[in-house]
């Protein structure tokens, strides 16, 4: 527990992490990256490339400091990191690494004018917490999923069973345990996390699990990115039969359980989960409305699939938004809040889950706020570290 001395000092040092927080982080992972390379497969270096990792825990480490005296205010970031941790396989083993990395950072940014040892000392006793609350809520969920029926902890073998070209440019991969055991059933919109070895460096990536999972197999639908290292093997080099290592399913970002209306939006490969979550709304008799959006007729992925849904299942109503003209949709050009209103139920006490790039995400949020959809029914998550959508 840190001291009254030491939550002063925390708080006395907010300001400065707001104005320097990134800068603080972009030093800390260069030099956690040079030092520790055992910790570099953990990493998607775009990510760090972008700013979006060094950003994110930066946000992280202020909200933290913001809410020291308060810390169950943090709501719901503690359950997104511990996620995003635990379908990465981050490990107690890992902590003191950051934290040391992390300290010296401060000190060398701060200058050691300002990063005096009482600073340094405040700071080491906040990380140490942090880093409790953390590990703690890790190993509740590791334990979790390895005790759960089908369940594992850590690497699990599985072998490729089917390819499936869903567009021009998404595959879906099936993946079956080469224990021939029951896999944990996850829930609709998580993610399970992929550890690849590609020209003998190791790699991690989530992908969200696009279909509900059976107890046997799990379904994941990869967009190739143009240079991506790991959607590009996925592509070109993983055939039928080849193994890879699975981590368990993870993420906070699934269907609740509601009677209200339910409106899924994506746009592009943002699809993926919201396809888990619709096989399962279908489940009940909720009405769903399901709004997808992509560049055009080509990339349009699981269309005929969603088509078929819809003619089985009267409680179902889909549309379709093309940025370019040339395929079947019922709306060309960019989803408008003109166009949403028309396609969301009358009734605006919806629960909305929403996914895309982060431009379309932060168009959808505004739009789902203004057209009445109460805040708190409105559920999104990122193919990438969490970030701001304003
Ligand atoms: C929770 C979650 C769920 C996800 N679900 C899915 C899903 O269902 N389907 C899906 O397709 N993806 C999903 N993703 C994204 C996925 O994890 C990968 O990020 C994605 O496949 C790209 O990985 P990659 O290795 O192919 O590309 P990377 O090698 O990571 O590169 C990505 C892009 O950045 C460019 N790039 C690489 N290095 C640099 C650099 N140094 N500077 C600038 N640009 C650079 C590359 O050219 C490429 O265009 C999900 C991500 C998360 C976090
Ligand atoms: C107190 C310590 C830590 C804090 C506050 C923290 C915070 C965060 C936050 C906010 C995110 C983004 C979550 C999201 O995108 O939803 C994240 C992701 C991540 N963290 Fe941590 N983290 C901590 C410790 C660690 C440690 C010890 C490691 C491993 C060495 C680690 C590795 C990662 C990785 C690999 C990701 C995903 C990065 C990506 O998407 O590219 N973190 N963390």
């Amino acid at each position: 527990m840190l001291n009254a001395e030491q939550r002063a000092i925390i708080k006395a040092t907010v300001p400065l992490l707001e104005s320097g927080g990134e800068a603080l982080t972009t030093h800390f992972y260069k030099m956690m990256l040079s030092e520790y390379p055992e910790v570099r497969p953990l990493f998607n270096q775009t990510h760090q490339a972008s700013g979006d990792q060094p950003r994110a825990l930066a946000n992280g480490v202020l909200m933290y400091a913001r809410h020291i005296d308060q810390l169950e205010q943090l709501g719901g970031l503690v359950g997104q990191i511990i996620n995003k941790h635990v379908a990465l396989q981050i490990l107690p083993e890992h902590y003191p690494i950051v934290g040391s990395c992390l300290l010296r950072a401060i000190e060398e940014v701060l200058g050691k004018e300002i990063a005096t040892a009482a600073v340094i000392d405040a700071w080491a006793a906040a990380y140490g917490q942090l880093a409790d609350i953390l590990i703690g809520a890790e190993e509740g969920l590791y334990k979790q999923k390895e005790e759960a029926a089908g369940g594992w902890r850590g690497a699990r073998e599985f072998k490729l069973v089917r390819r499936e070209r869903e567009s021009s440019e998404i595959v879906s991969f099936y993946f079956a345990p080469v224990d021939g055991k029951p896999v944990l059933k996850a829930a609709p919109g998580q993610y399970i996390g992929l550890q690849l070895f590609i020209e003998g460096a190791e790699q991690r990536r989530n992908y969200s699990l696009s279909a509900l999972c059976d107890g046997q197999q799990y379904r994941i639908s990869v967009k190739r990115e143009a240079g991506g290292k790991v959607s590009s093997y996925l592509h070109d080099e993983l055939m039928v039969g080849d193994s890879l290592a699975l981590f368990p399913p993870a993420g906070d970002f699934t269907l609740a359980a509601s009677d209200k209306p339910l409106v899924l939006i994506s746009g592009g490969v943002g699809i993926t989960p919201t396809l888990a979550m619709l096989q399962a709304a279908l489940q009940t008799q909720r009405p769903v409305h399901f709004i997808h959006c992509a560049r055009n007729g080509a990339v349009h992925a699981f269309r005929d699939w969603v088509d078929g849904l819809a003619a089985q299942h009267p409680q179902l109503k889909r549309f379709y938004c093309h940025a370019e003209a040339g395929g079947e949709a019922d709306a060309v050009g960019l989803l408008s809040a003109e166009l949403l209103a028309e396609w969301l139920p009358r009734e605006r006490d919806v629960d909305a889950y929403f996914l895309g790039p982060k431009g379309f995400m932060a168009a959808i949020k505004r739009q789902l706020k203004g057209l009445g959809v109460p805040e708190g029914q409105s559920r999104y998550e990122f193919f990438g570290p969490a970030a701001a959508l304003e």
